[in-house]
Formats: structure tokens, C-alpha cells, sequence
């Protein structure tokens, strides 16, 4: 492993399988007796996870688009600087549940929100280091959004917005994954198995 570490990071819509398949992969890669750690986003510090409680609850209209993003980037900011930046730094490799794709495509395509603006924050806090690589799990929005609403938790705000913008969002994830080589796209509709090999092998051909 190289002292750069290595940044894996899975995005897709809700109920998608990246939150299993991220445990997934940290589980295999721990197996082989890899240096890895698993997190998530919004959330992963103390203070992330607070912030991530007053994004996710509340009515669907809580916050606006601006107010959001800037939650959503105070919280990655946490995460970057506490955790991420110092696992990385120590060679290790970090898979993340969500990044800074999802504020991209949520609060700046889907919502509006100014797409320079969110990039400038972050390009300002990570001193704009990109993730190595990244799984897109592609799903249609009907199938996702039953299962996660079937999860049952608290943290409903973006789960009750309607369909058409998780399909706008599976657009947005699509369109961005084919400008940028980092990404990989991967069907969600295959066996959870079948994923897991095919993400385990990924990795192993890149770390
Ligand atoms: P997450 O906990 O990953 O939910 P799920 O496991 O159900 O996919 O993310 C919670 C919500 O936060 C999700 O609807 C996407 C949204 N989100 C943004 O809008 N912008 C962001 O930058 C991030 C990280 C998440």
C-alpha cells in the first residue's frame, strides 16, 4: 500500500445496496488482512453524525437548498479533516458510504444549487483530492426507494420527496459516472453475491 493511501467512495440513490456493499467490501478486504476503515456520509465524527440528525429528520421543506449544502459540506469537512485525511495519510485505505458526488448531484442538479459553489468548498477542505475510485450502483427508483422505505428509521426527509427526483437523481448519478474515469457502474439489480464479487475484484485489480 502506498502512503497516499487509497479513497474508495460507493454512491447511488436510496435503497440502492450501497450501504451493504460497502460492509461488504470492508469485510472482505479485512479478510485478507487489509488495512481498511468503513464510513459514511453525511456522519462519520461525532460532530458529522450530530449535523447528519438535523439534515435527515424533520419535514421534507426543513431546510433550503443553500442552507443544506452548507450543512451537508460543514459535515464532510469534519469527516474529511478528523478522519478521512489522517486514515489516508496513514496509508490505509477508506471506504465511504456516500461523498461529495451526492451533494453534486442532490443539492446541485437536482436542487439547484450552484455546482461551482459546492466544488469550491470542497476543492477548499480536501485541497480537491478525489476519491481513487467509485462504485455507482444503478438502480430504477421503484425498486430502491420501497426497500429503503421498508427500513423503517427516522431519517425519512429525502425519502418522502417524490419519485420524479430519485429518477432525476439515477440520471444525474448516470451522467456524471460517464464524464469521469474514476467511476464504475455497477446493475443493481444483480444478485447482492454477484455484486460483492464483482466490486471484491474490482478493488483487488487497483489497490
Ligand atoms: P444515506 O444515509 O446514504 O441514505 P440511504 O442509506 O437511505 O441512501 O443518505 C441520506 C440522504 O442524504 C440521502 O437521501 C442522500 C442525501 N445526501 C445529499 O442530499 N447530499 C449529500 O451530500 C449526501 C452525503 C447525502
Amino acid at each position: 500500500m502506498n502512503k497516499r493511501g487509497f479513497f474508495i467512495t460507493f454512491e447511488g440513490i436510496d435503497g440502492s445496496g450501497k450501504t451493504i456493499q460497502s460492509k461488504l467490501l470492508f469485510d472482505y478486504l479485512t479478510s485478507k488482512g487489509i488495512d481498511v476503515i468503513l464510513t459514511r456520509e453525511p456522519g462519520g465524527t461525532n460532530g458529522a453524525e450530530q449535523i447528519r440528525s438535523i439534515i435527515l429528520t424533520g419535514s421534507v421543506n426543513r431546510w433550503e437548498p443553500i442552507t443544506e449544502s452548507l450543512l451537508f459540506l460543514s459535515s464532510r469537512s469534519d469527516h474529511w479533516l478528523k478522519k478521512i485525511k489522517p486514515a489516508l495519510d496513514n496509508g490505509k485505505i477508506v471506504i465511504c458510504d456516500r461523498f461529495q458526488d451526492s451533494s453534486v448531484v442532490y443539492q446541485g442538479i437536482c436542487k439547484g444549487v450552484d455546482i461551482k459553489f459546492l466544488n469550491y468548498i470542497y476543492e477548499n477542505v480536501t485541497n480537491n483530492r478525489q476519491p481513487d475510485k467509485t462504485f455507482l450502483i444503478d438502480i430504477e427508483p421503484n425498486i430502491s426507494i420501497s426497500r429503503s422505505i421498508a427500513r423503517e428509521n427516522s431519517e425519512t426527509r429525502f425519502e418522502k420527496i417524490d419519485m420524479s427526483f430519485h429518477e432525476k437523481a439515477r440520471e444525474s448519478f448516470l451522467k456524471i459516472a460517464k464524464q469521469n474515469e474514476r467511476f464504475t457502474i455497477i446493475d443493481g439489480n444483480k444478485p447482492i453475491g454477484k455484486i460483492r464479487e464483482i466490486i471484491a475484484q474490482k478493488t483487488l485489480d487497483i489497490i
